[in-house]
């Protein structure tokens, strides 16, 4: 508290993110980076860039960017927003599609950071308890709302929703926005960008943060149609200019055309999902089904925070969220195969 503040900062509770160690030699396991390094295309492309036009502005319309992704979803430039991080869009999208009367709807479990958006941007809003097996059922969201926003998969339980059970509430809800964030899709859930064309009320956020290796490059991205895009270009003009540098610009671009690199790497991640969740499960521990780049797993004779601890003495870093339901769950995002190896190695040490 300071006598300078805002009403508003006085009565924030800004969100946490998981731990950044300052040191090298810790397993990271706690935010659901990629394990594989960026394509060395990227890299490439991005050296490249790094030249004297840094002394210029970047293009504030990203425009490129925009085209790399509409091509590749083969959806319109105009039905394309980029920002720095899928973060970013979020605030956005909560301040431009999310702000009415009546109160907002998220799952009780879900992305920690929508109750922030909320506080910071006065929007009243309601959970919808995910059932006993922590999936999402869309019937409970049909209520006089706001707008509706999820991850698909959520997070962190990494349970994805199939596309039917989207549509359908999209026909239910058609008077109010319906987000979904699709941080995770690219490891085996299915996207809804295939629906946009049909729902104005559809906005779909992804992020190359996972799948493309590039969370330090800060370049997330929605999807919709128009209307939607247009609410999102005048929060971003009335807040900064430039959100997307040069440098990202190009890397992102170039993150879209290979391909093959994203291919390889995210189904190298999904080869270490299931050897980890059989391994886990050997261990007895209880594995939701997971369609992300992390599992959400507890053990019914160890406490989640104890082995967090204790994994943390052993220079493996994982996370556990102090939260009604789910405090007795570790989230573990899938590294490769060495780190997996280590991780299973110590847990059968602190098990014994
Ligand atoms: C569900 C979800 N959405 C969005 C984000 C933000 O990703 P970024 O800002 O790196 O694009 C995260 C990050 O962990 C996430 O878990």
């Amino acid at each position: 508290m300071n006598r300078y503040w805002s009403d508003i900062v006085e009565k924030l509770t800004p969100y946490t993110p998981g731990e950044q160690p300052k040191v090298n030699n810790l397993i990271k396991l706690n935010t659901n980076e990629n394990p594989y390094g960026p394509s060395p295309a990227v890299l490439a492309a991005i050296n490249a860039e790094s030249n004297e036009n840094l002394r210029l502005y970047p293009d504030p319309n990203s425009d490129k960017v925009k085209q790399s992704i509409a091509n590749y979803y083969n959806i319109h430039t105009e039905q394309v927003f980029v920002g720095n991080g899928s973060d970013e869009i979020l605030a956005h999208t909560f301040h431009a599609l999310l702000k009415h009367k009546l109160p907002i709807l998220f799952p009780d479990i879900t992305y920690s950071f929508y109750p922030v958006y909320c506080g910071l941007y006065e929007i009243d809003y309601q959970t919808i308890p995910l059932n006993n097996d922590f999936q999402i059922n869309v019937e409970d969201y049909a209520v006089p709302n706001g707008g509706i926003i999820f991850p698909n998969p959520n997070a962190p339980t990494g349970c994805a929703l199939p596309l039917d059970e989207i549509e359908t509430l999209l026909i239910k809800t058609q008077d109010s926005v319906v987000v979904v964030d699709e941080a995770y899709v690219d490891f085996g859930g299915e996207s809804a960008v295939s629906l946009i064309q049909n729902y104005p009320n559809l906005l779909v956020i992804q992020t190359v943060s996972k799948s493309r290796s590039l969370a330090g490059l800060r370049v997330g991205y929605a999807m919709g149609q128009t209307g939607l895009i247009e609410a999102l270009e005048r929060v971003k003009n009335s807040f900064n200019s430039y959100p997307l540098d040069r440098l990202a610009i190009a890397g992102a671009v170039t993150a879209f055309s290979d391909v093959d690199y994203f291919e390889q790497t995210r189904n190298a991640v999904i080869q270490s999902r299931k050897t980890l969740a059989d391994a886990l499960q050997g261990l007895n521990f209880e594995v939701l089904p997971s369609t992300a780049n992390f599992l959400f797993v507890r053990h019914h004779e160890h406490a989640a925070g104890d082995l967090a601890k204790k994994l943390r003495e052993r220079n493996i870093i994982v996370r556990h969220f102090n939260q009604p339901r789910i405090e007795n769950f570790l989230r573990i995002t899938v590294g490769t195969e060495d780190q997996c190896k280590a991780l299973i190695n110590a847990l059968q040490q602190i098990l014994r």
